[in-house]
């Protein structure tokens, strides 16, 4: 995981009003909830009396009431209640669990993975997906590390060998390039496979029409696109669970169709083929080991690797970073 980013890690749609929610992200069991404004709390989920999942607590007061002895939690973390001590009694400062900064956007729970006071205010959504882009979603859960699935968005090699009848039709083995840009945190990749007809594959630097290809995104830390148009989008968000799990939020945005009723619909319907994509995918991804990747690790990656070189070259640059902090 890179440290003191801000992470999508679940659908607005699953912190419903009026009740506490858990999830584990990074590892760690969470608890999250709405106050009465619809404002989104987040804390670790363990409670510091005896360690029940506040989860199984309730909301009442904007406060998150833990099941067991009823001690009552506020959004920064601190007990605020001690019933059995009498609800005038002064709590003792050790009552509290670790707060996580979170926010409700663009149909996404973003965590602050890091002190709050550490984050910066703009999140990484893509810009142009921000506002007044209709999408339908699906959300699926995966063994792998996030890493592994991020990657599998990064392989341009993959598609005619796990996606012959759909999107790698046309036994396009042979990869050129591909070209890949930075700027700031996000790393633009642009696609052109060819059919073998015996020829050596151009390198990045002799690719000249690469500005006219298809251009996929990955945005630090969990979030890629592919950009098929202006007005069509697959987006996935990649929530971490913990080292060997992963909760993809797959995304078809599409601007194209604009009635309301035949939108929804295409949406929907996009969706579907877009789970059929991810579920070959799946096949393959749930087989890699180990669950997890790094830097150095042993694989013998090759030139059409360049999108997952820089992924992983990016994250461990700043995780170091993170680290010397
Ligand atoms: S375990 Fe939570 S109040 Fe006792
Ligand atoms: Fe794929």
């Amino acid at each position: 995981m890179i440290p003191d980013q801000w992470y999508a890690v679940m659908a607005s749609s699953e912190v419903k009003p009026g009740r506490p929610v858990g999830v584990v992200r990074f590892g760690r069991r969470l608890v999250l909830w709405r106050d009465e404004k619809g404002d989104v709390a987040c804390l670790d989920g363990t409670c510091c009396h005896r360690g029940a999942d506040l989860a199984a607590g309730r909301v009442e007061g904007g406060h998150v009431h833990c099941p067991f002895h009823g001690l009552r939690y506020a959004a920064d973390g601190r007990v605020v209640a001690i019933p059995a001590n009498g609800l005038g009694a002064e709590v003792p400062e050790n009552f509290r669990v670790r707060p996580w900064l979170a926010v409700d956007a663009f149909g996404f729970i973003w965590m602050f993975y890091g002190k709050p006071a550490d984050a910066p205010d703009d999140l990484p959504m893509f810009q142009e997906l921000r506002r007044g882009f209709p999408y339908a979603e699906r959300l699926e859960v995966w063994d792998v590390h996030y890493s592994r699935a991020i990657e599998n968005q990064l392989d341009v090699i993959h598609l005619p060998f796990v996606h012959s009848n759909t999107i790698g039709r046309g036994h396009k083995t042979v990869v050129n390039g591909p070209v890949t840009k930075w700027d700031a945190d996000t790393l633009t990749f642009y696609v052109k496979n060819e059919p073998d007809r015996g020829q050596t594959p151009q390198t990045a630097d002799e690719m000249e029409d690469w500005e006219q290809l298809n251009s996929l995104q990955y945005r630090v830390p969990n979030l890629w696109q592919n950009r098929i148009s202006d007005d069509l989008r697959v987006f996935a968000a990649f929530a971490p669970i913990d080292d060997e799990h992963v909760k993809i939020y797959l995304r078809l945005y599409q601007r194209i169709v604009r009635v309301p009723v035949l939108r929804g619909l295409v949406c929907a319907l996009g969706n579907v083929a877009n789970g059929v994509i991810l579920h070959q995918d799946r096949r393959v991804v749930l087989t890699q080991r180990p669950k997890k990747t790094e830097l150095q690790m042993g694989e013998n990656l090759l030139r059409g690797d360049r999108p997952v070189i820089e992924f992983r070259s990016r994250r461990d640059e700043l995780k170091r970073a993170a680290e010397e902090r």
